[in-house]
């Protein structure tokens, strides 16, 4: 079983689905509210657990319910939460979801998670150590990523950046990821107006780019090639991306090549999203497998 550490946010998703987004200054009526658990950190957790890892969350939560109920569903769902700490007199991350016309629209307020810091990661330098894989988001603190560059180049660990929400990234983190898997509006801000396909060349085997239906982006070392996503009917696209990472990550630490990886990437991320809830449709091994 491999082992992969989580350094990332866990938050509430706070869900509204409606027909259709208020523009500025507008009331709506929306159709339903719903809480469920989320922040990408915790999602990339679930997800690489239900698909057979042995995974350890890094994160905080707030002092309130939801911070409660976070932990309890990271332990549901088979994940190490010995160092998930709840931060005193601190509000637990929150995201403010609509979904609507067929999309998500997202506001993080990220309360807690905004505690994960250098500080707290030393803590957990032990397991951080003995990990096959250690995946990161951005939705804690941008030292704290700065602090995951450094310490997987001192230490040689491998490392995956899903750079999600989108913001600019030092060339020290960049050079030290092993993996970097931008969207496509993630990559524009990265690389801003650069030629793709000259970055992809710059970076073969190691900078994925999601492009939603169209499939995932990569330079195997001689040719630019897709791997195309698997169609299926949608029913909330939230944490489809969590899923691809965290069923990448997990591939790629196991031992497959970086095609057969994100073809099963592709396939875990296609099932999540055909339930409600960013960790509603996460897939478990046999899921994937048997659909394959
Ligand atoms: O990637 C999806 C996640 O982004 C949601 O679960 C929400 O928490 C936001 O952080």
């Amino acid at each position: 079983m491999v082992s992969i550490v989580v350094v990332g946010s866990a938050s509430m998703d706070l869900v509204v689905t409606a027909n259709s987004r208020p523009k500025a200054g507008e009331t709506l009526i929306g159709e339903s509210f719903q809480t469920v658990p989320g922040g990408k950190g915790a999602n990339q957790a679930v997800a690489a657990a239900r698909l057979g890892a042995d995974v350890s969350m890094i994160g905080r939560v707030g002092e309130d319910t939801f911070g409660e109920e976070i932990i309890d569903n990271l332990k549901g769902n088979g994940v190490s939460v010995d160092y998930v700490e709840t931060v005193p007199q601190t509000a637990s991350g929150t995201a403010h979801i609509t979904l609507a016309e067929g999309d998500n629209s997202i506001i993080v307020v990220k309360g807690a998670n905004d505690e994960v810091s250098p500080s707290y990661l030393e803590k957990a330098v032990s397991i951080l150590k003995k990990a096959d894989m250690i995946m990161v988001q951005q939705e804690i603190p941008e030292e704290t990523i700065e602090y995951i560059a450094g310490f997987c180049k001192q230490f040689n660990k491998r490392w995956l950046l899903n750079p999600a929400p989108a913001r600019r990234i030092s060339n020290e983190v960049i050079e030290s990821a092993t993996f970097l898997t931008p969207n496509e509006h993630e990559f524009a801000i990265m690389f801003g107006e650069e030629d793709r396909s000259k970055v992809l060349v710059r970076f073969p085997n190691k900078l994925l780019i999601t492009e939603g239906k169209n499939g995932v982006r990569y330079f195997n070392g001689i040719n630019e090639e897709i791997v195309p996503a698997y169609t299926v009917e949608p029913v909330d696209t939230t944490g489809a991306g969590d899923t691809f990472n965290a069923a990448f990550a997990v591939a790629v630490a196991e031992g497959k090549q970086i095609a057969e990886a994100l073809r099963f990437a592709n396939r875990a991320a296609s099932i999540s999203i055909t339930k409600f809830g960013a960790q509603g449709g996460m897939p478990t091994r046999e899921e994937v497998e048997g659909s394959i």
